[in-house]
């Protein structure tokens, strides 16, 4: 699947400057680089990645606008909508500048997060080719596209009814796991979406970090809405290209030892991502869920992670309690955490890539989803792909020690194992010579190839 062609295509690519966005964008940049593509990074100057991780890229940064800390503090709708505004001029004059005289030849085709839609009014005026990564889960885009219908419509309306109803016509999620993508300022979010669709109606193509056999009704539907710009399934993207993430905290690779030491499938892995936060009565639940279950344990708690707090002071008498069992970290190589066979289990927020991670490593889940997409992905990991257990009442002690032990020890936790390990078994097949992610690669190569 190597280019023959000696013109080395060139391609540009723009990640969305949040971990769960820069991670598979760059993973796709390092598949698409080993494939004989030539990559050149622009990315926003907050949260840049590292340009020592990727040796082989050529790293533009361009000024965004915000204030120092604004990425972390601000809702991170608010802060997409900002960098729609401030990035467009700059992006265009580093791209014109790329198109007249790069060092690295012609640019073949622009590569951008979704999100990010000023690209099309600058790709328009380059006459440039656009590509858009999707790093959100299919199975929630195909919900989106339900709900709109259904509302436009006036089949149901999410606004009524208790939370724990269920919606008959998008079985099993109830009103509660509908995403909620609101802001302080609900007209800005209007904007955005509209911009967004507008922008992805017109691309060359759409790609999305999954794999077909997970969810393929969900994906036939993106599919027919995509339409006519084609949809390429090239997931899971770290699977094709291990190591070629951009951790924006450093990673605590100590960690690995500690695991070494615990026996098989016996540690609970716990983190919530890099946006999600929780307050200090819910941390002292999760630490006392976590001494009362007994069970060995790995928690990243990430810096700035508790509301109102810096670092973290966990409830007297814990650590004296689970020295013997436990260990708190503020950032883990969380793909290489759950490979490891001492891993028997991951409390996570279900972001996407968490998910996908946890699909692919063949680890059950214990859900506690945060926002946007989350609830649907929790629920689809504990109603229909029946991996995991979803936490329903918040952070509850007892409700935690038990969930704990029936992921970890009990035979709802084995069949759960067993199931999630099918799907890493799918998983891998569709990333190998002939499998569907595989394939899909290559038509997209082909794509590209022919501009
Ligand atoms: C966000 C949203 O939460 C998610 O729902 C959306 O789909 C993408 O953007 P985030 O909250 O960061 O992302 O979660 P997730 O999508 O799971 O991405 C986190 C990434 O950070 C993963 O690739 C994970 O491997 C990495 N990570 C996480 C670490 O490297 N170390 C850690 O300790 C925790």
């Amino acid at each position: 699947m190597q280019i023959q062609e000696k013109k080395v295509p060139h391609l540009v690519i723009l990640p969305l400057p949040f971990q769960g966005h820069i991670n598979p964008m760059l993973q796709l940049g390092s598949l698409l680089h080993s494939k004989g593509f030539s990559i050149t990074v622009i990315h926003t100057q907050t949260n840049s990645p590292n340009p020592a991780n990727f040796p082989n890229f050529n790293f533009e940064p361009i000024p965004d606008g915000l204030s120092d800390g604004q990425a972390s503090t601000e809702d991170p709708l608010t802060v997409v909508s900002i960098l729609n505004d401030t990035c467009q001029v700059p992006f265009n004059d580093t791209l014109s500048r790329l198109v007249s005289d790069g060092p690295h030849g012609p640019v073949t085709c622009i590569i951008n997060d979704e999100l990010f839609h000023f690209t099309k009014a600058v790709a328009d005026h380059l006459k440039l080719p656009r590509i858009l990564l999707c790093t959100s889960s299919p199975t929630c885009s195909s919900i989106m596209l339900s709900l709109t219908l259904l509302q436009q419509t006036g089949a149901i309306s999410i606004t009524e009814g208790q939370p724990n109803t269920l919606i008959p016509e998008i079985p099993p999620l109830r009103i509660k796991d509908i995403p909620d993508f609101s802001t302080t300022d609900p007209d800005t979010f209007e904007r955005l979406a509209e911009n967004i669709l507008n922008a992805i109606k017109s691309a060359l193509a759409y790609i999305m970090n999954g794999f077909d056999d997970l969810d393929p009704t969900a994906l036939e539907k993106v599919r027919e809405d995509r339409h006519p710009t084609p949809l390429f399934t090239v997931g899971p993207l770290y699977k094709f290209s291990p190591g070629a993430s951009n951790s924006l905290i450093t990673q605590d690779h100590s960690c690995m030892a500690w695991l070494d030491k615990q026996p098989p499938q016996s540690v609970i892995y716990i983190s919530f991502g890099s946006v999600a936060s929780i307050d200090k009565t819910e941390l002292e639940e999760i630490a006392w869920g976590l001494a009362n279950s007994d069970q060995p344990f790995l928690w990243v708690v990430r810096p700035g992670s508790i509301n109102g707090d810096d670092w973290v002071e966990l409830p007297e008498g814990f650590e004296e309690k689970t020295r013997e069992k436990g260990r708190i970290i503020k950032w883990a190589p969380q793909q290489e955490v759950l490979a490891h066979p001492s891993v028997g289990g991951f409390w996570t927020h279900n972001g996407w890539n968490s998910t996908l991670e946890s699909i692919c490593e063949g680890v059950p889940m214990l859900c506690s989803p945060y926002l946007w997409d989350q609830n649907v992905t929790a629920r689809y990991v504990s109603h229909v792909w029946r991996v995991g257990i979803q936490l329903e009442n918040g952070f509850d002690r007892s409700e935690i020690e038990w969930a704990i032990r029936r992921l970890m020890v009990e035979i709802e936790g084995k069949e759960m194992r067993e199931r999630v390990g099918c799907l890493k078994e799918i998983a891998t097949r569709s990333v190998a010579k002939g499998g569907s992610s595989y394939e899909s690669l290559q038509s997209l190569i082909d794509l590209i190839m022919s501009l």
